[in-house]
């Protein structure tokens, strides 16, 4: 055997969207960077956007680290820029990924056992939690299977005490009632570090009348299989959520928080290689780097929902005049995809007017670049757990606008626990939007959260050292 042949091969499958692929390929790359081959498994929607977005050149691969793609199962749509939906993409999940996945891995086993070539063979198949289907391949070949959590824990325990919930008949919803009666009210007692938390607060897709949902399913399906890894790493640091990850429930596999991992990235060498593989699905638009450039430290609002989240044109309209009346400057993110698919387009004519030179709009912005920039003052977000935890590490106090799945639930200790958010209303009003961008940007509250913040980033930067807590449970 020569030296390729001999380094353990892992196989890392993330779910399909933007939120999930970028956590699993840094940890792929950290894998790779300490001797493991990698397989890295995109869908074939996605593929060809990644392509489109960063070049082909982003995804030749390089020795020791190559890619995969697999059909979703979903229509095709050739030239589609868009998220795929969510519920949909999770039934394809339960119902389609097995069996082009099984495919894939039996004929790199195939490869691998024959031995003499570059890919040695599939020792590990290291998987996103919510692909719980690759635990079931991974014990048809007899390798282990190691899952990436990419929410927080928080926001996992919420949806883990899925049992306990039902049990005590507070989900399914009786009826629709429920949704306005009070019932979300409820406060929760029983999950160990979130006790105050409110029904409402927890894994949205709690919120339904029907038994069969497709997100309840989706969610015991991957706390069953979850039970069979070999053990649940997070992407979060041990300070900021100690007493829930040790309060995660006694039926899951060893818990190993290993984050922020785009923190541990930064000790990949600058020149490497590995930093050359993108994820962006959509095209940076790093311009703006220097517009922030231009900008006092701290002056600047970033405003960005993510990949998944749309407004309606009525919310875009309300954050627009919010934005304008704030007095303050902001780097404003509207995906092509959002507001009912009209991006920018649906911002109200007289709104870039009333805030030129002190706006600058893109489209999609190299995030992790944009927060770390020493202008940037605060941040609204709609508390996606990678943008949460690249705030938390850069030090940036946040306006938080939580929309679904773990959101609530990262939104409430941002603001309740760790003292670095303050919550927006759902439905938006523009005075209130002022306000709040008045108060972080420029007010007591805002310094003293800009401290607590700082405070997290020392924490987390500490974590992520080599002798930190997450470097140890590599
Ligand atoms: C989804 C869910 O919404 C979220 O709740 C869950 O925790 C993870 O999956 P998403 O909505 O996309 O994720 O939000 P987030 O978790 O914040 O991930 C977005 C990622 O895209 C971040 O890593 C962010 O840095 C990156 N991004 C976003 C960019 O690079 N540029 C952008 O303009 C916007």
């Amino acid at each position: 055997m020569d030296s390729a042949q001999r380094k353990p091969h892992a196989v890392c499958v993330p779910f399909p969207a933007q939120g999930h692929i970028n956590p699993m390929l840094k940890l792929a790359k950290l894998l790779h960077h300490s001797g493991f081959h990698i397989t890295f498994v995109h869908t074939v929607y996605n593929h060809r956007r990644l392509v489109k977005s960063n070049g082909a050149a982003s995804l030749s691969g390089l020795p020791g680290f190559r890619f995969e793609k697999i059909h979703d199962g979903l229509p095709e749509t050739d030239d589609a820029d868009t998220t795929q939906d969510v519920p949909a993409l999770c039934r394809s999940v339960l119902e389609h990924f097995i069996t082009p996945f099984r495919e894939l891995v039996a004929r790199l086993s195939v490869v691998g056992a024959q031995g003499g070539g570059d890919v040695p063979p599939v020792t590990c198949i290291v998987s996103d939690i919510i692909m719980p289907f690759t635990v079931v391949v991974a014990e048809e070949l007899s390798v282990p299977v190691v899952l990436l959590l990419t929410m927080s824990a928080c926001g996992f325990s919420g949806s883990a005490y899925h049992h306990q919930l039902a049990r005590r008949c507070l989900i399914p919803l009786v009826d629709e009632s429920y949704l306005t009666n009070g019932h979300l009210d409820t406060i929760i007692d029983f999950i160990p570090g979130m006790e105050g938390i409110r029904l409402r607060d927890l894994y949205s897709f709690y919120q339904t009348t029907n038994r069969d949902d497709i997100m309840l399913r989706f969610n015991l399906e991957k706390l069953k299989l979850a039970t069979k890894a070999s053990a649940i790493i997070v992407n979060t640091f041990t300070p900021l959520e100690s007493d829930v990850l040790e309060g995660l429930p006694e039926y899951l596999p060893k818990i190993l928080p290993v984050g922020p991992l785009h923190l541990l990235l930064d000790r990949v060498p600058k020149g490497s290689p590995l930093h050359s593989i993108r994820s962006n699905l959509w095209k940076d638009e790093s311009e703006c780097m220097a517009w922030l450039g231009s900008r006092p430290p701290r002056s600047v609002l970033y405003v960005n929902y993510g990949s998944v989240v749309g407004v309606s044109p009525r919310q875009l309209a309300e954050f627009a005049w919010g934005l304008a009346d704030s007095g303050h400057p902001f780097l404003w993110v509207i995906r092509p995809d959002m507001a009912a698919g009209e991006g920018e387009g649906a911002l109200p004519g007289e709104f870039l007017k009333a805030t030129e030179g002190r706006s600058f709009l893109a489209s999609w912005c190299p995030q992790e670049q944009v927060i770390r920039h020493q202008s940037i003052g605060g941040f609204l977000t709609h508390c996606g757990w990678n943008s949460t935890l690249e705030a938390l590490g850069a030090g940036v106090p946040m306006i938080c606008w939580p929309f679904f799945a773990d959101q609530r639930t990262n939104c409430w200790f941002a603001c309740r626990k760790w003292g670095v958010g303050v919550e927006l209303g759902g439905d938006v009003r523009r005075a209130e939007v002022g306000e709040l961008v008045r108060e972080v940007l420029g007010g007591e509250k805002g310094e003293d959260m800009r401290r607590k913040a700082a405070e997290w980033k020392r924490l987390a930067g500490e974590a992520a050292s080599p002798s930190g807590s997450s470097s140890l449970n590599w």
